[in-house]
Formats: structure tokens, sequence, C-alpha cells
């Protein structure tokens, strides 16, 4: 068979172990960490997905090295108490039993321990050890680690190392990246020991070497050791990829694979996982800088999904390998998408951030466009339906599509209409959004993958009550999502006015000034898009916060894109006007406020299509709503709601 992608493709042999092609599981926490620090099923669940989607590696993570200076997450695993081990072992044969390596991650995240720590009663019982004494910016003491407790740390990684070979892990990951704690040893703005661990980069090396040689000797020769480093911290007084590169020149002969990454989670989190901000691969330039002064073999990540540019890489020997985080929690059956010429089928990260907010925020997983993930352990598998229905769909955006999809590959004579002249519902409309654009891409996946699986998909289509009854389906899943916002606001009717929803048909009308009326996520983005489009943009919300619908992982890279960009933000300002000049305001103090702009953009929200929910009703003997037209809500619950709505059928 001839691979479209023969580089990606391709075996590796690290140090003695196969890998079966070059796409390799970066490191992505689980959630169920029990409180005795063991492995929960469904994390367990949730790497062998990986496993079983044709990846050359699974990295398990968050094990933390010596719990007695560390602690950087709600609960994190530890190799040493009691029945962590078997969990770790179940955990390494789900992994190896699909063909792919199991990797664990070892890591210290030094003075940020606790620092995301969502029990913040936790946090303030822990003291926090780095490199130097010093304050962190939230305000805790960090202590100086004195060389006694360097010693036992450098001890314990080899002490884990060897736990997780005894599990039946083939091979480990240091994290010497991203601003954990060897991260921090080998920075000159963390680092300001003047012993032999600080000073001149030889010193600050130090402690990873004596790391690396640790684990070395406990796990033995030919056992692949991956050390995990970010290029170049890419903050002022951080180190430089001049740096990394000695970095990497002075630890190669003591690992097997070296996986550059980027920048650090507390200073540059929007390029450590890069944002929807920046381009794909953002980050490749390190590594391709790194791999011309080393002889080991080098990963690069950061942003990648596209078998193309993943390929390029490989081919064009900026890198020996790709890793990926989030592009394998959206599809983790990319990797055999790449293998068997079917990458036309991949869905890819949106960068959205639910996967690390909702971590954040509920201490779950999510992603937006794979409804699996959280809930791996309830089966993978799509039962056939026992009998076969007839099954209406009614709206092709994401909740349609993915109920479509879903029920299909069960076996159901599936019918999906739209009204518009192609699938994606209100994703359509992202396709003018360069940063969004994957959103837009979401639906032409989704309607891929449906027509795939044989669903009938009938475009220009409008399903009222007579076309319902012709159909005669057992089931309809109304999945019309919701319609613009339009408040009585004198003048939001005019010819300057564009309702965002429709901003892709009549973006070529923008003039050159613009006000964006309503500043929740939607609005806020489109205002970031106008100003990258050289408008002059006035960005009013009445609220006093901008997109707090934002996640909070999103959210605050996106304020920073309003700021850098300049648009200009009032927020406390309640339309009550519209008009050829553009709007009038009332601020907080209740003054009348003339905001100038030529085209006035209404982001003021979005309801519901009950109208064809009520319409469509009793139609078929099983009704169900799924996404916007239940409820305003989001993709992640529409495609969750979609999938699950088929699944019940
Ligand atoms: C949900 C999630 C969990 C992560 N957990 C870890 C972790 O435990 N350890 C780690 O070193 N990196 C972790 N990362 C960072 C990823 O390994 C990766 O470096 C980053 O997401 C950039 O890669 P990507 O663009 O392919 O997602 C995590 C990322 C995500 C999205």
């Amino acid at each position: 068979m001839e691979r479209k992608y023969p580089n990606l493709s391709k075996p590796i042999q690290i140090g003695n172990v196969y890998f079966r092609n070059r796409m390799f599981g970066a490191p992505m926490g689980g959630t169920d960490i029990t409180a005795d620090c063991t492995i929960g099923p469904k994390t367990t669940a949730f790497y062998e997905l990986r496993a079983k989607g044709g990846v050359a590696n699974v990295t398990v993570s968050e094990l933390v090295v010596h719990p007695k200076t560390e602690a950087s997450h709600m609960y994190h695993l530890d190799l040493q108490t009691v029945n962590s081990l078997a969990s770790f072992t179940y955990t390494a044969d789900a992994i190896r039993r699909h063909g792919a390596i199991a990797s664990v991650e070892l890591s210290h995240s030094g003075q940020y321990a606790g620092t995301y720590l969502v029990d913040k009663d936790k946090k303030e019982g822990m003291a926090q050890w780095g490199p130097s004494a010093g304050l962190r910016p939230d305000g805790r003491e960090v202590k100086e680690l004195t060389k006694e407790l360097i010693q036992e740390i450098v001890e314990a990684y080899g002490e884990k190392a060897a736990l997780a070979k005894k599990a039946g892990f083939e091979m480990v990951m240091i994290h010497g990246g991203h601003g954990w704690l060897i991260n921090q040893f080998l920075s000159p703005f963390f680092n300001k020991r003047t012993d032999e661990y600080g000073g001149p980069l030889e010193n600050r090396v130090r402690f990873a070497i004596e790391v690396l040689e640790s684990v070395r000797k406990a796990v033995g020769p030919g056992f692949p050791i991956e050390f995990r480093m970010s290029g170049s911290e890419l903050f002022e007084g951080g180190y430089t990829l001049e740096d990394g590169v000695e970095i990497a020149k002075l630890i190669e002969d003591k690992i097997d694979l070296l996986h550059v990454s980027a920048g650090t989670y507390q200073k540059g989190f929007g390029v450590t996982h890069p944002s929807m901000f920046l381009e794909h691969g953002p980050n490749v330039y390190l590594v391709a800088e790194i791999k011309k002064h080393v002889k080991v073999p080098v990963a690069t990540i950061g942003a990648l999904n596209d078998p193309e540019k993943m390929e390029e890489i490989i081919a064009s020997g900026k890198a020996d390998i790709v890793e990926m985080a989030r592009a394998l929690l959206a599809d983790p059956e990319l990797p055999r998408k790449v293998m068997t010429n079917n990458d036309h089928l991949i869905v890819k990260c949106m960068r959205c951030f639910t996967c690390m907010a909702e971590r954040a925020v509920t201490g779950t997983r999510r992603c937006t466009v794979n409804p699996m993930i959280g809930r791996e352990s309830d089966g993978l598998e799509i039962i056939p339906a026992a009998n076969k229905k007839k099954v209406l769909v009614v709206g092709a955006g994401p909740g349609g599509l993915q109920a479509a999809y879903t029920a299909a590959r069960r076996g159901h004579d599936v019918v999906l209409c739209d009204s518009n002249d192609e699938v994606g519902g209100i994703l359509i409309g992202e396709k003018a959004i360069p940063f969004k654009y994957s959103m837009y891409e979401l639906g032409v996946s989704l309607g891929r993958l449906a027509k795939e699986a044989g669903v009938d998909i009938r475009l220009n289509t409008t399903v009222d009550k007579a076309y319902a009854q012709n159909e005669n389906a057992d089931v309809i899943i109304v999945a019309a999502g919701s319609k613009a916002l339009v408040p009585p606001i004198p003048g939001l009717d005019g010819a300057n006015v564009i309702q965002a929803t429709a901003y892709h048909h009549n973006q070529d009308q923008v003039k050159d000034s613009v006000i964006v009326l309503g500043g929740g996520l939607s609005g806020t983005e489109l205002a970031v898009h106008l100003a990258n489009e050289g408008k002059a943009v006035k960005l009013v919300e009445m609220g006093s916060e901008l997109a707090p619908d934002a996640n909070i992982r999103h959210r605050p890279l996106l304020l920073d894109e309003v700021n850098k960009k300049g648009v200009e933000v009032f927020t406390d300002h309640k339309g009550l006007q519209v008009n050829d000049n553009g709007i009038v305001c009332l601020d907080k103090e209740g003054n009348e406020v003339v905001l100038e702009g030529r085209t006035v953009i209404c982001a003021l929200g979005q309801v519901a299509r009950r109208d064809i929910v009520d319409e469509l009703i009793d139609e078929a003997p099983i009704v169900k709503t799924v996404g916007d037209c239940a409820k305003v809500a989001t993709i992640t619950t529409a495609i969750y709601q979609g999938h699950h709505a088929a699944l019940d059928i």
C-alpha cells in the first residue's frame, strides 16, 4: 500500500524500543486521580482510548516524584503509595495491549507547587521549594532547596522511574520544561544560586544531568528516556534559544529522545499550549534549530494536527517525531486515519481550551469536538441498534451532525436536513474569521463523517410539519439551533447594522470604523478579528466584563488580544439607539455617550429556535431536541447531546 504520509507512518527505534510510527502522544493528565494517589478507572480508559487510535506512545502524567516537596494539582500520582503500583500496571497494560508504548512523565513543579490546586485549603498548607528563595507572583513564599533536598529529589526520580518500569512502562519522560522544577534550575530568571547548581549554564544544567543519571541508573541502558524541555523560555530574563541549544548539547548523551516544547505554563500559557491566535506549529522553529546541533532524535510539539504539515516537518528534517496533545483528544484516531490515508476524516482540535478549563474549574475532562472524552470508561463502542429505525435530523449544525453521524453508525436509516446550502449551522460563519477557521472545519469534517456513515444529507431543505409527516420517521432529532437576539433598540434595523451571525455574508460592507455591540465571547472575538483586519473597533458591553462566557483558559488570551490589537472597550455602556453615525449609550453614571462608527455589528446573543421544536414536537413517536434549540449553550453541549440522543434511540 502506498502511504500518503510515509514519514509520519514510518516506525522508529528509540533506545531498544520500536515505535509503530512518528506520531507520539504528549502527556495529558487524566482526572480521577484518587486521594491515595492512584490512577482511577476513568483515567485508565482516557489513556487507553488514545492507544487504540494508533498513536505510537501514550504518556501518562501528573506523577510527582517527591511528594514531600511537591503537589501541583488537586491530586497527583505517587507510585509509592499502597495500590498505586497496581493502578499503574493496569494503565500500562491498557496502553500496551493496543500496540502503543506506555510512557510515564516524571515531574516536579518546584516553586509552582500548589498553584493549580482546586482545593485552595490544601495549597495554604503547603511549602513551596525552588532553586532559589523568593516570592511567587501570588505572594507565596518560595524556599531555596537545600543540597540534601536536591539529592533526595534526584534519587526520587530514579526510584520512581524504576517503579514505572516495574509497572510495565517501557519509556519515561522527564519533564524539564514549561517552568517546572528542572526548568527553574535551567533558568537564569528563577535560579539565582551561587553554588554548583547556579550561575553559568553548565551549573544550571547540573540538576537536570543528575536527574537523568539517576533515572538511567534505575532503568538501565536501552530503556528510552525522553527529556521534555522548552527550546526557549520566551520571556524577558528567561533562557533563550541559544541557551536551549547549549542545554540540549549538554544533556544529549544522557537521553534517547529530546522533546522540544516552548515557553512556560505560568508566563506564556498561550504559547506553550499554542492558542487559536497563533499559527499551527508556531514552535517548530525551536526544534529545527536545536536539531542542527545534536545527534539524538528530536520531537516537536504545539498545535500540530494537519498531516501535511507534520509530514513536511519530518520530511524536511526539522524533527524526527511529532507529538500531539489536544489533537488526540479531539480525534484519538488521528494516527490511524493518517496511516490508512483517511486523513480527510480527521476531526481537528479547535484550540478552544475546553479541555484545560474544565479541569481547572470542575476537575473533569471534556473536549468540545469529542463526546467520548470524560465518559471513556462508560464504553467506547458504538453498539448497533437492535431495531433499525428511520431517524430524521433537523439542522446540520454541530449537534445535528453529531447526532446523525452517531445514529448512522448504529445502523439507523438517517436523513439530515438543513435549509442552508452547506452543513455546519452556526459554524459556517466562522470561516470568515481566520483564527476560528477550525470551527468552520469542524462542521465540514462532521459532514464528511456523517456522509461516510451513510447519512442522507439534504441541503437547501426546510423541514416543516408537512415535510416531517411525509418522511414518517420513527424518531425526529430537532437540532435547529438558535437565531440572533435583536432587542428593541431603535435603529438596530438600520442599513449600517449587521448581525454577528451574518457577518460572513456581509463582511465586504463593513466600513473602516466599526462598533461591535455586545461584548460576550462571540462579539469580543469578532472585535479582535476586525481589529486584525485593520479596522478601528469599539466594543460596547452593557455588563462590567468582557466575554464572561469564555472559558477560564481562553478568556485571558482573548482579552490580551483585545488589548494588543487596540480594540477600544466600553464596558458598563448600555446601547440606547443606533443611528447613521454610530450609537448612543448610557454609561454607568447615567450619562448619554455618543460613540461613532460607520458600521454597527450586533452581537447581543442568541435565542433558541423553539418555533421549529414546537412545530415538529408531535411529528414522530419520539422527538428529541439537542443543542441550542433545547437551550442556548456551547458547541460542547450540542455535540455531547447530539451523540447521546443518537445513542439513546
Ligand atoms: C488537557 C491537557 C493536559 C495536559 N497535561 C499535561 C501534563 O500533565 N504534563 C505535561 O507536561 N504537559 C501537559 N499538557 C501539555 C501538552 O503535553 C502539550 O505540551 C501542549 O498541550 C501543547 O501541545 P498541543 O498543542 O498538541 O496540545 C497538557 C495539555 C492539555 C491540553
